[in-house]
């Protein structure tokens, strides 16, 4: 049995990992629980999930598991999605502390008063939003469809919301609709420039870029290719470089390493935290933290039924469109 303090902040042994997950896997089947996991998660993590995706696979897992429990390794978002499609399941998360900055950039009163300025258009949320958020809108779009949902709607006018960096990429892409954009951001990705992109693309000339859209539109614009994170790895793992620059949460490596481990990729060390593109809040999730939650079924997130009824609505929708 291993006992581990669920604070610890020292580096696990490899012992330790190896002892904790299969505590872990013994759990999880004794308590008929799905792990999630998002690729930002530290490989340790992601290593002992039932399944590790971009936020619009989660979110598909999460609405259809036969698990009486989803421990979800993610963000609050994450989780608040995936017990708005599942509310009949318990759903559990690790570190409760671990939000999105950029979720907590728009509140639902300053919906509803965009509401009221703007009523004639189509509400659009990046589903890194807030429950009580996703009750006030429209659909919810991810990274990986945004494009594709937003040209399928009918109103002429977006509001869309939080993300500017995702806004702006979107808008360019359907130029026949007129866009209102919030000016959210992730802090991780928005801050690294496209000077230091420049500078790695000095030192690797050969080497393809592959960016989030949720970078600065300065650094998407100098980008060989765009896309989610599921999108990045499939692009990263087959383009036809060896060598690919990546810029979005350092935690993708571990997935590129595993899919095509004959490639290098070539992720940034800049001033942005801990000296990469570092998403802190989803490194907040700890192999221990994980172990602690599920052993004693703590830190269940919970959520008003209406707004679980109101919020089900836009993520069902963009659900069915993509
Ligand atoms: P995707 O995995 O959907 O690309 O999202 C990235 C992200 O920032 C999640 O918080
Ligand atoms: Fe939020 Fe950015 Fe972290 Fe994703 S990477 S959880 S958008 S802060």
């Amino acid at each position: 049995m291993v006992e581990l303090a669920i604070n610890e902040d020292r580096e696990l042994s490899s012992q330790e990992i190896k002892e904790l997950q299969s505590e872990v896997r013994r759990l999880a089947e004794e308590k008929n629980a799905v792990i999630l996991a998002h690729y930002y998660q530290r490989g340790e993590v992601q290593d002992v999930a039932d399944f590790v995706g971009d936020s619009l696979d989660l979110s598909r897992k999460a609405a259809n598991t036969d698990a009486d429990i989803i421990v979800f390794c993610g963000v609050r978002f994450m989780c608040e999605t995936a017990k708005i499609l599942s509310p009949q399941k318990k759903v559990l998360h690790p570190n409760p502390e671990s939000g999105c900055p950029m979720a907590d950039m728009i509140s639902a009163e300053q919906v509803r008063k965009l509401r009221e300025k703007h009523p004639d258009a189509e509400f659009v949320a990046y589903i890194n939003t807030t429950a009580d958020v996703k009750a006030e809108i429209d659909i919810c779009v991810t990274s990986a469809n945004a494009p594709k949902i937003i040209k399928k709607l009918e109103a002429k006018k977006i509001v869309f919301l939080p993300d500017q960096a995702l806004g702006q990429w979107v808008a360019k892409q359907v130029p026949d609709k007129e866009f209102v954009i919030w000016k959210g951001f992730c802090p991780p990705h928005f801050e690294f420039t496209a000077k230091e992109v420049l500078k790695l693309k000095e030192r690797y000339p050969e080497a393809k870029v592959a960016v989030h859209p949720e970078c600065h539109p300065k650094v998407i614009e100098i980008a060989d290719f765009v896309g989610s994170t599921s999108q990045i790895i499939n692009y990263a793992t087959t383009c036809e470089t060896d060598k690919v620059i990546v810029i979005t949460e350092v935690g993708l490596k571990h997935t590129l390493m595993k899919k095509n481990p004959d490639k290098e990729y070539i992720f940034p060390e800049s001033m942005n935290y801990c000296g990469t593109v570092y998403c802190c809040t989803m490194k907040g999730i700890t192999l221990p933290k994980l172990y602690e939650t599920l052993k004693n079924e703590i830190n269940e997130v919970t959520l008003p039924e209406d707004i679980i009824k109101r919020a089900r609505r836009p993520i069902e929708r963009m659900l069915e469109l993509s």
